[in-house]
This record gives structure tokens, sequence and C-alpha cells, in this order.
């Protein structure tokens, strides 16, 4: 039967981290409430809780150890976490197994928490959310929200199309997209092998759509072979689906944020334009890519028949993705959005953030660039042989450390990050956490957004180095 348990070993006279523990597990009530609560009570009225117990805390000066468990899903199970906690004197290791730690707690205990677990994770700033406020609203599914049309027409004119609709996720903008092609049975779509729609969008134009997917294999920058793709087209035969779209990411992601060359895209224009097969752009991070490329994004779909762009990745608003194409295109699209649950009705207020996001938030997207190149030489720069940078790959705000698995895979380096322990912090200077995400078998993906300070990055390049120097001494 899975389980979740919450063990804690607290060094007696550190309030701080005591203090660190109880409101870790206030916050992670959502999880772990009923089972928690209860037990929170016993911990509490446990001798050790009692502040004026000095005599008792100085009796058992060694490690004191409570343990906690109750019947958890497997889920929750995966999500094994280490975090390591300290105070000003002694080092203080709080293990949470089966329980996200939220960076709040964290934070409380004093350490600086960098996330670079994704792009995904900013909050709205001040500004943003001010904007957010201030947003005129209307029922959207009416076509009477203001901002929303006045996102939507921002939208079309930066990547120069006819028109464009606001829709509250990539993945449902990719859906839309590919059913919008593929209206006919037995359609099928070409698209990479490594690619977001085939990968991690739960196959939904099948579930959901009945279009049969057909890969290309993914190349390491994001493209395919064009030559495989003409071959892959099918002929007219009653037994074989209908070729129908074709579609390709940019940046993309599983290559590590690399931008899909502007010449190959160019090439696939054109050759789709012989095959007349359209293109469908996922353009999660296509702002990434035209800062990178410092060229306009209408550049990159130009050949393209429709795009999807996430407001919610390196913008940094909170939700909201906009497809874009002709009119036509978005009549169709916006018929499917109904039906798929993504009529919204006053959704200006989320829109706002999105025309928030394009005006300040995308201008400063090389800043995010350069710190990743920062953090990406300063790791090459300890040629060490246990994790180390492909850094001709490092073209935007993603980052992969490549892990030679013989000495170490990406869970045990991510687990190492979110640890600090003595002689660490005095080399550092400080306390710092850093959260990153397994990627790959063999990469951990660390993703700069608009919430990395530039202050962050010295402390983040001294932890990875440190970290890289244990492993490579183990
Ligand atoms: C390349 C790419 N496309 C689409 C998506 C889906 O976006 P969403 O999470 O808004 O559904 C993501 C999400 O990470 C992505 O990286």
């Amino acid at each position: 039967m899975p389980r979740i348990s919450v063990r804690a070993c607290l060094v007696p006279d550190c309030q701080a981290a005591t203090r660190a523990f109880v409101a870790l597990l206030h916050t992670a009530k959502p999880i772990i409430q009923a089972g928690v609560s209860q037990r929170l009570q016993e911990l509490r009225r446990h001798p050790f809780w009692n502040e004026d117990n000095k005599a008792y805390r100085q009796q058992n000066a060694s490690a004191f150890t409570l343990a906690y468990s109750r019947e958890f899903s497997d889920a929750d199970d995966a999500a094994a976490k280490t975090v390591a906690t300290k105070t000003d004197r002694t080092p203080v290791f709080v293990h949470i197994l089966c329980l996200e730690v939220s960076c709040h707690v964290l934070q409380e205990s004093g350490a600086r928490v960098v996330d670079l677990r994704s792009d995904t994770l900013t909050q709205p700033s001040p500004a943003m959310k001010a904007a957010m406020m201030a947003a005129p609203l209307g029922d959207d599914v009416f076509g009477e929200d203001p901002t929303v049309i006045a996102l939507q027409e921002k939208v079309a004119k930066l990547l120069e199309k006819e028109a464009a609709l606001f829709v509250p996720t990539g993945t449902m903008g990719n859906l839309i997209c590919v059913l919008n092609h593929c209206r006919n049975r037995s359609s099928e779509v070409l698209l990479g092998n490594l690619s977001h729609i085939h990968v991690s969008e739960q196959g939904g134009v099948s579930q959901l759509g009945g279009v049969h997917p057909r890969t290309l294999r993914n190349l390491s920058d994001g493209t395919f072979s064009l030559e495989e793709l003409r071959q892959l087209v099918r002929g007219d035969k009653l037994q074989w689906p209908v070729t129908s779209l074709v579609c390709v990411e940019n940046t993309h992601n599983m290559a590590g944020g690399r931008v899909v060359p502007l010449g190959w895209l160019d090439e696939l224009g054109a050759t789709c334009r012989a095959l007349t097969l359209p293109v469908h752009m996922d353009g999660a991070r296509l702002m990434n890519a035209a800062a990178a490329l410092e060229v306009p994004p209408a550049r990159l779909v130009r050949d393209c028949a429709s795009v999807s762009v996430c407001l919610s990745k390196g913008l940094g608003a909170p939700v909201g993705s906009v497809i874009a194409g002709t009119q036509d295109f978005i009549r169709g699209a916006l018929r499917l959005r109904k039906a798929l649950g993504g009529g919204m009705r006053q959704a200006g207020v989320l829109a706002a953030a999105g025309i928030y996001a394009l005006d300040h938030v995308m201008p400063a997207l090389a800043r995010d660039h350069a710190f990743v190149r920062t953090i990406a030489r300063a790791v090459n720069a300890l040629g060490s042989k246990v994790i180390k940078v492909d850094l001709e790959g490092v073209q935007t705000n993603i980052l992969h450390l490549e892990c030679d698995l013989k000495y170490v895979r990406p869970e045990q380096v991510c687990r190492r990050l979110l640890e600090v322990n003595k002689d660490e912090a005095a080399e550092i200077g400080e306390q710092v956490v850093l959260r990153a995400q397994p990627m790959t078998e063999s990469a951990v993906r660390l993703v700069v957004h608009c919430d990395i300070t530039p202050e962050d990055i010295p402390p983040v390049t001294k932890k990875l180095a440190y970290v890289i120097r244990e492993f490579e001494n183990k």
C-alpha cells in the first residue's frame, strides 16, 4: 500500500528550524491535511516542543526524531523530496518524503530559494496585477470583452496573421489548431517524435480528435529531415490515412530550448507549399526564439498556417495562450474552443496580464538568455567529467545539465541541489536551495524566467559548482 511519511530529525535548540517545520506542515495542508493535523497536536504536546523546557532539550542534545506516516497515493509517493535547512548555529535536516515542499516554507528557513524548474512558475508582478485590476471586462463568449479583443488584435498584428484567439492553455491551443486543420476523418498529422504535442499532451489529437499522429525523428536542434517528411507523406490509397498537417515546435523544449534554424524553417515552408500541406507552429516559446535570433516573431511564422504562443511561459503571465491564423481559421477555432470548454467569460482580467507581458516582459527576454549563458559557461569552466553543458545548444532560457550516468543520475542532482549543508553555506556565503527538474534520462533542466534577478545568478553558479565538485569527488 502506498504510504506518505513525514520524518523530521530536529536538533534541539534550533527554534527557527522547529518553526519552519510547523510552517511546513501547515503549508502542506492541502496534501496531508487530515493525516498530519492530528499528529501536529501530538507533536505540540511533546516535551521537546515546550520552549521553556530547556533542561529537556539539553538532555537530548543529539538528534531527536519524530516519524509520521499515513496512507497516500502513488503519485505522492513518487514525489519524494529531501530538503535541508540550517539555522544560524546548527544544521537541521528535515526530510520530507512524498511531499511537495513550498518555496514559501524554504524561504522562511532563511535560505535563498531559486526555482529554475520551469518558466511557468512566475508570479504576476505588482504592475501586471495592477493592469489586470484595471482591465475593462465583458463576456468574451458574447465577443464583448474589450481587453480580450485588444490582446487578440495585438497578437494578430505581432504575428502578421489576419486574426487571433485567446485560449486557456498551450495544450488547448495546439489541440484546437490540429483539429481545425484535420476536420476530415482519417486525417494524419506529421510531427516530431520529441514534440510537446506528441509527447506531453496526452495524445489529445487522437484521443479527442481522431487524428492519427505519425512521427518524424527529431534531430538534436529540434528540426527533422525534410527528406523523411517527403517520404512519409501518404499517397492516395484506400487503406491509408490522409496526410493533412505538419507540426513544428520553436523553441524546441526537449531539445533544451534550441531555436529551430530560420533557414530550415524557410525550407520547411517551401517543402510543405509544394506538398500543399499546412504547417502549424507550436510556438509556446516563440518570443524567446525571436529574441534569440533578433528577428520579429512574424518572420518565424511566415510560412505557418497557424501558430500557438504561450503567455504563461517566458512572458510571465499567469494564464493563457493565443492562437493565430486566417479569419476563416479563427472562426473554426472559436467553435472548437467552445466545444472543448475553453470559452471563458470575463477573461479580460487574464488577457490584461498577456498584454502587459507583451509590452513589458517580452522586450527583456534577452536578459534571461544572458543569465542562462552565464550559468552554462560557469558549469563548463569547472571542466567536470560528471556534469557538463553543450554550449552550442544553449540558445534561449533553457539549460540542460548533461549528467554522465556512470557517475550520477539527474534525480540525484536535483535532490542534492535542494539540500544545504554547513560547509557549503560557509563556502558560498549563504544557504542556497536550487530547484531543478530531471528532463531526460541524462539531463537536468534549468529554466530562467522573469522572476530571476541578477543577484540570483552568482549564488546559483556557486551552488552548482559546489555540488558538481562534490559528485566529482565521490
Ligand atoms: C513546447 C510546448 N508546447 C506546449 C506546451 C503546453 O502549454 P500549457 O502548459 O499551457 O498547456 C508546453 C508546456 O510546457 C510546451 O513546453
